[in-house]
């Protein structure tokens, strides 16, 4: 991948004083939260849509723990009002975040401070056309699709899925499974991104 260039948006933030708000759209495993990791600096924070996966125990009540990661096991409209509230640089704003060891979120986790010019926001949904998603498209300044190679992106997220306990025949059947299905899901959203990134 060429490295990615956000110089623009601080540049243009910096000429009229407005944070601007940066989406990145992937399906699983195709390498947002790596690649949102390396913008990350003083000027740039960066908030994941993770954030906002309902609690397991609340899964567990509206009988969808099964399918954790589709798009109705998020808050999504709890999402939507923070990049509302993040587009304003007057005061901090704070964030949830996804810790994959627990598979919970935990609240007022990121900070987003009045000197952040840029907003880096990344996850499987920013695109998507169904209420409560479709507010997110108009909040956001930019966005990039993330397209790597399909089998790359199944192999690394294969090896994910391993190392983070499951056996390989889980690891394949969660690969080829729920994330095949959210996969393609996303990617029908690919072409309302202002870019694509294949690499
Ligand atoms: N450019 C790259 N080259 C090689 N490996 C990469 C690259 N980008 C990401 N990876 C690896 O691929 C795996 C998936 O990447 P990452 O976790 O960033 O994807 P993601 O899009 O955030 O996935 P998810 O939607 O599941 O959160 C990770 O193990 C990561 O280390
Ligand atoms: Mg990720």
């Amino acid at each position: 991948m060429t490295g990615p260039d956000i110089a623009h948006l601080l540049d243009a933030a910096r000429a009229d004083g407005r944070r601007r708000l940066l989406g990145i759209v992937g399906g699983p495993g195709a390498g947002k939260s790596t690649l949102v990791a390396a913008l990350a600096g003083p000027e740039v924070a960066v908030v994941g849509m993770d954030g906002w996966h309902l609690a397991n125990a609340v899964l567990d009540r509206l009988g969808r723990r099964d399918r954790k990661g589709a798009p109705d096991t998020f808050d999504a409209a709890g999402y939507v009002a923070f990049l509302e509230r993040a587009r304003s640089r007057a005061a901090t704003v704070w964030a949830p975040e996804f810790r994959r060891e627990i598979e919970e979120p935990i609240a007022g986790a990121l900070e987003v401070p009045p000197d952040a010019l840029v907003l880096v926001t990344e996850g499987n949904y920013l695109l998507m056309d169904e209420a409560p998603w479709d507010g997110v498209r108009a909040l956001l300044d930019e966005v990039w699709f993330l397209a790597p190679d399909e089998d790359e992106r199944r192999a690394r997220l294969v090896a994910r899925h391993e190392r983070h306990g499951r056996s390989h025949a889980e690891a394949v059947a969660r690969a080829d499974g729920s994330d095949a299905a959210n996969a393609r899901m996303i990617a029908a959203t690919a072409h309302r991104a202002d870019r694509i990134i294949s690499y």
